[in-house]
């Protein structure tokens, strides 16, 4: 049978991602209360990065370890990938040796190749066009302060990145309703708000048209990894972008602001945004590790580790 893969939101099902978030919530609440929950001991994941981390490694890292298993961490720097070994190569042997892989890479397509020639699951720990994994914790993050997202207006502000193309499939598959805030040149994916944005996506020009009344305020980094030569031009095109107290004021009076981290106060953010009270990235950013094991779960073991509780 072939492996389960979660390169993009639109591998799971509106249930099962639904699933994944009670999931999530449940480990959270067992780690809390400092019981043992070890469902996957003995398995191994192994962590490919090809751009830097600190919360992906470290919450991927600790959940396999906290689940009873390990992790082995990779890179190219210190493996044959550096040195042109062919990425499919590279998954039918991991593949023979891991239990899951999870990849932090640059082009999507060779995460799709990696998962094409592996015969266990692959998780796209980020891509240069998604960032799956982050969409859980946020998703959770909501859910734990506000209840159900379904029907909620999001407000994305900034690059039309990674992380807002999983908002935009996020907005399919949780029901929820976007609003994209960017400048021209820099919006996210047509063809993904075509496809699977199913009429939940506006694009706005004007960040405070995007914001006005949303339940969500989300933002992210000007330049993404990769980008860092672009840095000062899109200083210079983001500059009516940056998440300001003024624009948190035209959201929802309750409105959550997010952010993937990390940040740059004074860029996409300002201070008193990102450490003000409608702020929750400390939470958000610690949801990663529970939403991650829900999902280790998941590909390993299917749904039946949550009946067995
Ligand atoms: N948000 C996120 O993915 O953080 P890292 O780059 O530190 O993993
Ligand atoms: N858009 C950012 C997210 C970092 C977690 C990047 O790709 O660098």
């Amino acid at each position: 049978m072939r492996p389960r893969h979660f390169l993009t939101l639109s591998d799971l099902t509106t249930e099962e991602l639904r699933f994944l978030i009670r999931r999530g919530r449940e480990l959270k609440r067992l780690r809390d209360h400092g019981t043992a929950h070890e469902s996957l001991r003995g398995k191994v994941l192994g962590m490919v990065f090809e751009k830097s981390s600190t919360r992906t490694r470290v919450s991927f890292e600790a959940g396999m370890a906290q689940l009873g298993g390990s992790a082995v961490f990779l890179s190219p720097r210190d493996s044959q990938l550096g040195r042109g070994e062919p990425i499919e190569d590279t998954a039918r042997v991991l593949s023979r040796m891991l239990d899951v892989v999870m990849i932090r890479t640059f082009g999507h397509d060779k995460l799709e190749r990696f998962a094409e020639h592996s015969r266990v699951p692959v998780i796209n720990g980020l891509s240069d066009s998604h960032h799956p994994c982050q969409l859980l914790a946020d998703i959770q993050t909501y859910v734990e302060h506000r209840g159900e997202i379904g029907g909620r207006m999001v407000a994305w502000i900034g690059d039309g990145n990674n992380m807002c193309n999983s908002y935009i499939e996020a907005a399919g598959r949780y029901h929820f309703q976007l609003r994209v805030g960017s400048p021209e040149g820099f919006e996210p994916d047509h063809a993904l708000i075509r496809d699977i944005g199913e009429g939940r996506v506006d694009i706005c020009r004007d960040p405070m048209d995007a914001v006005r009344g949303a339940d969500l305020v989300v933002t992210d980094v000007w330049a993404s990894m990769g980008q860092e030569d672009e840095q000062s031009e899109r200083e210079r095109v983001f500059a009516p972008y940056r998440v300001t107290a003024a624009m948190m004021a035209e959201a929802a009076g309750d409105a959550l602001f997010m952010h993937c981290l990390p940040a740059h106060r004074g860029e996409e953010v300002d201070a008193d945004v990102i450490d003000g009270p409608h702020s929750v990235v400390w939470d958000e950013a610690e949801n990663r590790l529970h939403a991650q094991k829900a999902l280790l779960e998941f590909l390993l073991l299917g749904d039946t580790a949550a009946a067995a509780d």
